[in-house]
């Protein structure tokens, strides 16, 4: 794992989330990481810092887990790791241990507490500076509102700066 700049593979990154089959989004709690699949998320410069916006919904259980902890990591595959995006897309950590059941192995980080997953291209560590959430009167665009948040649920935006980043 070689420590790079925050702002070295910003490219590589968003032409996953564009492309490809997303990212994870880990957190951890008591000891116990989770990943939930992310296909959206902001990387770029806020306040002055490398920053990652991630946009979690509250009925999510990683929402929980990051508003509880303050942190989180983005785990980036590249093209690859298909089959583990989609599981931690569509099952719970309140319901399964993801890491246990895809057999996911997990490296530390230098920064936070949540891990990084192996086999990952890039990484980063991020620390919560501001979060807040979509409110109903925001939504000015008609199309968003309904293709995405007819059933309410608004997303939280999570702003991570990110305070290491790794090229695995
Ligand atoms: C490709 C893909 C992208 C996703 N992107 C997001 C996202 O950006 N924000 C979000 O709240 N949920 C997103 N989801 C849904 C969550 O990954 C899914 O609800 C997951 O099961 C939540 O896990 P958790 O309950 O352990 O947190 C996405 C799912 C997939 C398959």
């Amino acid at each position: 794992m070689k420590r790079i700049a925050p702002w070295t593979k910003f490219a590589d990154v968003e032409e996953q989330l564009l492309h490809g089959d997303g990212a994870f989004l880990v957190g951890a709690e008591a000891g116990r990481p989770n990943a939930m699949t992310i296909g959206w998320g902001l990387i770029g410069t806020v306040w002055g810092k490398p920053m990652f916006l991630a946009l979690v919904r509250p009925t999510r259980y990683t929402h929980g887990v990051i508003e509880r902890t303050g942190e989180f990591t983005v785990c980036v595959p590249i093209g690859k790791m298909k089959e583990e995006l989609a599981f931690c897309g569509s099952h719970s950590g309140r319901e399964v241990d993801k890491f246990k059941a895809l057999r996911l192995q997990t490296l530390a980080g230098a920064e936070v507490g949540p891990p990084i997953i192996a086999g990952c291209d890039v990484a980063y560590e991020c620390r919560v500076l501001v979060r807040t959430s979509l409110v109903p009167a925001g939504l000015l665009d008609a199309s968003v509102r309904t293709k995405y948040y007819s059933g309410g649920n608004l997303h939280t935006l999570f702003f991570g700066e990110i305070v290491a980043a790794w090229r695995l």
